[in-house]
């Protein structure tokens, strides 16, 4: 589909053109596989067991923060720069550069939230082979083998993982091009060589020499085509620094579910990669992408994680240039009974999971997170790339998008259908249609001639809007966007020097250099209110084909030679380029305030600490049930990789859902955390009050269930912000011994208390859901009915339901006076589910605050308020005397499930008095209602049951 260059106007019709297809599958061709990127070819070409490289245990150095020693390649005689860290918190740091690189390697900026805290190290052994380091407190070692060059580290006898245990570290170093490396075709008896030969010839007996296989250095020294050039499709890049990949192995012992390293289409646990490509990590704009396949998608976070029922465990890839993961494991095709026979017969193997990482340029950095539980591997990892940004309230309500909402007069009616249909909605968006000719911060005159009227009107309503602004920008010497980008000379440049070109959404587009501090100073700046023409405090944005998209692009992307701030290539830090987009805009909206609000931002593209800036959501899924499926598991992946506030386009954006799965997606969107319909420009119009009576009956009472549900939401996204747990998080995060629970990806927990599992199959009577928890208890949220665990439990299913379950033990908040915005939600009376544990407890808290400021981190305003109940007595207490936020909110009912009848209850608010309140107990499900406890929200108080 990309064109050639010179002939570029016919790709974006093309890709117009095919929008319309039916059909719908990726085109394949379009995508690189491993076999054609010519690094992923080349480092799959070394096999395990043929590592040339030594660490010269001598050269060890013990700074006060890090060891460094080298490692040389035997065959090139390079030498290479290893230093590790022991990092507070159970974290080990492994670093790999060049010792003398010819030029600097690119080192990933901006990720990381701070320089982590070091431990000390110390030499605890040595022999002529080998050493011993200790890494900090928690009784960690690396033990470090001369030859072949390995780690392995440990924590008492157990062995967590090894490095390079087979053999896989793989790095080109940087040399210089020479005249035989012109590009031409190799002849069958060089294989490929056209560099290095004489490197080669320096290999040690046991090193390079032994076996037919390739080692890293003939690999390296064959330097096949593509080495210093490569042609994909029409697209040819241009690699003027040559090969510049690195590699490195992992094997993690005992372990054998992995997960992570987002974006896929896949299931949650990761497959094994043997025979097929491997994960690729390269943010990508990918047509109608197709689900269960390890093909790049928008986003990329290199964070995968192991578990096992007695620990977890996370590698943290800091690369940003594009990467491949391959996965295999010993038990990989055995069956559940073929293991259980393994193990009845002592004779099994541990199960073992190896990882391999392949990027194209950088450096190896890598974090190995040892947990040991997955909240420890969530700290850790948030530790080190910042926790989810708390949204403004708002943001998680209702969002209705279309591609597009045409003119002013569109967007009213749709508000108005809104208020008819008693929906509730907290934001409507505008597609690129709005602008001028999609010319971003611009309005199309004639469809939205008054927008600050449209959005105060959308105020008086409490609502907001979101419009969209792109990367790209329209190359047109009338836009003063495009101009003042030209002069300060902001854009991305070819490797030539001009400024970057390529098609996109407004024709011929160039691309601002994110990478560059000033020029986002500058797009921030572009939010400020007299910037942004027609804008107001409550217009917020979305970053849309932010990979970059380029439609006459290799790949649909940027060409890798291009060159960014600092005369970095594109190549160094695709994958970045997203992120900056969001950090920059996000910027942007907190300045246009003062400083004084939070911003909201969604982006598709995304990268390891994305979660600081905004939302993401899994891009241009489709009106089929396979897609509302897999969006569980995708967000799932998300979640785990820090990103907790993840959606996926309500309905499928493309083709037309029939009723039954647009009904089913709202009821499973609405216990998601991004909560938004989008749809493309060429279906029909499906706003929820256009498929009848009976459905809008249905919409209505899934958005209203999310409403309802907003204190809970609020509260765990602000536990996500403080400690970097996800929200919406696999069953394993609360279950960890469970092996039951490892390969489930179609029902999840939303923080500790609330476990979905949305219908996403066609004409279903019911769904099996499977209750964790070795004598725990859950109650049904429909019927308020107890459950025993661990069990599956079939639940049958009409269309109005949405199978949910409270666990016995917490409390969860709610504001049950649902209306139409969450804004006119504000000061509402509480409601507090109180789900008995068998022991008769349960504990949980409520966050509030403004939900629109940072005066909660600046000023201290907010509420943590903590739920206890235990001994027939329901506590309120702080749960962080720090903050203090006034609300007139108070508690209006109090529903105890499990609970017996009792003779009295009586509350007792801080000042001592008793009241004695009405209740109402249901014999047949054990529910106890209180009404009217009357007490402030804010308040302590004890409600006693006698
Ligand atoms: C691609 C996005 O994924 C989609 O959501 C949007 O509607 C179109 N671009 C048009 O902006």
């Amino acid at each position: 589909m990309a064109a050639a260059p010179g002939r570029r106007r016919p790709a974006v019709l093309l890709w117009a053109a095919v929008c319309l297809a039916t059909a719908l599958a990726v085109d394949r061709s379009n995508f690189k596989t491993c076999e054609q990127s010519g690094f992923c070819r080349r480092q799959r070409g070394l096999q395990p067991g043929h590592s040339p490289y030594r660490a010269l245990l001598e050269s060890l150095q013990l700074g006060p923060d890090a060891a460094r020693l080298q490692l040389v390649n035997e065959v090139t005689k390079v030498p290479l720069l290893l230093e590790l860290w022991g990092l507070q918190g159970n974290v080990t740091r492994i670093r790999i550069k060049e010792l003398n690189p010819l030029r600097p390697r690119f080192e990933v900026p901006d990720v990381l939230v701070a320089e982590p805290p070091v431990e000390r190290l110390a030499v605890t052994g040595r022999d002529e082979g080998s050493l011993e380091l200790s890494l900090g407190p928690a009784g960690h070692r690396l033990l470090v083998t001369e030859k072949p060059f390995r780690m392995d580290l440990l924590q008492g006898r157990e062995l967590l993982c090894s490095v390079n245990a087979r053999g896989l570290l793989f790095f080109e170093h940087l040399r210089q091009r020479r005249d035989s490396d012109t590009p031409r075709e190799p002849t069958a008896e060089e294989g490929g060589a056209a560099e290095g030969q004489e490197e080669t010839t320096g290999g040690t007996e046991d090193a390079g020499t032994q076996s037919e296989k390739p080692t890293e250095a003939t690999a390296e020294a064959a330097e096949e085509p593509g080495s210093w050039e490569e042609t994909f499709k029409t697209h040819t890049d241009t690699k003027p620094n040559g090969p510049t990949s690195v590699g490195l192995d992992f094997s993690l012992p005992g372990f054998e579910h992995v997960y992570g390293i987002p974006e896929h289409a896949d299931s949650l646990r990761l497959r094994t990669t043997e025979g097929g490509d491997p994960y690729r990590l390269y943010n990508l704009d990918v047509f109608q992408y197709e689900l269960y396949n390890p093909m790049a998608l928008y986003g990329s976070v290199p964070l995968l994680l192991a578990h096992s029922a007695r620990r977890t465990l996370g590698i943290f890839w800091l690369n940003a240039a594009e990467t491949w993961v391959d996965i295999s494991s010993n038990t990989a095709g055995k069956t559940l009974f073929g293991k259980l026979l393994d193990y009845m017969q002592g004779g099994g193997e541990t199960p073992q999971t190896d990882v391999r990482w392949m990027s194209e340029s950088g450096i190896v950095d890598v974090f190995l997170l040892l947990g040991p539980t997955p909240a420890a591997v969530a700290g850790q990892y948030a530790a080190l790339t910042g926790t989810q940004a708390l949204p403004p309230l708002f943001a998680l309500g209702y969002h209705q998008s279309r591609w597009n909402y045409n003119d002013e007069e569109d967007v009213a009616a749709v508000e108005r259908g809104f208020e008819e249909h008693a929906v509730p909605c907290d934001v409507l968006w505008l597609d690129i249609e709005h602008a001028d000719g999609k010319r971003y911060f611009t309005w199309d005159p004639s469809k939205f001639p008054r927008p600050r009227d449209m959005l105060q009107r959308l105020a008086a309503k409490k609502r907001k809007m979101v419009s969209i602004v792109d990367p790209h920008i329209k190359v047109d010497s009338g836009y003063r966007v495009h101009n003042e980008l030209r002069s300060r000379g902001f854009y991305v440049k070819t490797k030539d020097g001009s400024d970057y070109e390529g098609w996109c959404w407004p024709g011929s587009a160039a691309y601002p250099d994110f990478t560059n501090p000033e020029m986002r100073a500058w797009w921030a700046s572009m939010f400020a209110y007299d910037q942004y023409e027609g804008s107001t405090e409550n217009l917020f944005t979305w970053n849309d084909m932010n990979e970059p998209s380029v439609f006459s692009g290799p790949e649909v992307t940027m060409h890798k030679d291009a060159v960014h701030h600092g005369g970095w290539e594109h190549r160094d830090l695709h994958n970045l380029y997203g992120l900056y987009v969001q950090m920059a805009t996000a910027e942007g909206q907190i300045q246009r305030s003062g400083g004084q609000h939070r911003p909201f931002v969604l982006s598709r593209a995304f990268f390891a600490g994305s979660q600081r800036y905004g939302a993401v959501w899994t891009g241009d899924n489709a009106a089929e049930w396979e897609h509302l499926k897999i969006s569980i598991p995708m967000c799932l992946s998300f979640g785990l990789a820090g990103l907790s506030f993840c959606g996926s386009d309500v309905g499928g954006f493309f083709k037309n859902p029939e009723a039954e799965l647009l009904v089913r997606w709202y009821q499973a969107g609405a216990f998601q955390p991004f909560f938004r319909a989008h749809a493309h420009l060429d279906t029909a119009r499906r706003e929820p009050w256009l498929f009848g009576e009976e459905n809008v009956a249905l919409i209505r009472a899934a958005i209203r269930q999310r409403y309802a549900l907003l204190p809970f939401w609020y509260t765990a996204f602000y536990r996500s912000h403080r400690h970097g747990l996800p929200v919406m998080r696999p069953l394993w995060m609360e279950y960890p011994e469970d092996a039951t629970t490892f390969a489930i990806d179609d029902q999840y927990m939303i923080d500790r208390a609330l476990l979905v599992h949305p219908v996403t199959e066609q004409g279903a009577r019911g769904v099996q859901v499977y209750l964790p928890g070795k004598g725990e208890v859950w109650y049904d949220v429909a019927s308020l009915q107890k459950h025993h665990a661990p069990q599956t439990l079939y639940v049958p299913v009409t269309m109005s339901s949405v199978p949910v379950f409270q666990r016995g033990g917490t409390v969860v908040p709610r504001q049950e006076r649902v209306r139409r915005s969450t804004e006119c939600m504000r000061g509402d009376p509480f409601t507090l589910y109180v789900a008995l544990s068998p022991q008769g407890t349960a504990e949980g808290d409520l966050f509030l605050d403004d939900g629109q400021s940072f005066d909660y981190e600046t000023k201290a305003r907010y509420l943590h308020r903590q739920f206890t109940f235990a001994g027939n007595t329901l506590t309120a207490s702080s749960a962080d005397p720090r903050g203090s936020f006034d609300t007139p909110a108070w508690l209006e009912r109090v529903v105890i499930l499990g609970a017996g009848k009792p003779a009295a209850v009586v509350l007792r608010p801080a000042d001592g008095s008793e009241t004695r309140l009405d209740f109402q107990h249901e014999a047949e499900t054990s529910v106890l209602t209180l009404r009217k406890p009357g007490v402030r929200i804010g308040d302590d108080w004890a409600i006693v049951l006698r």
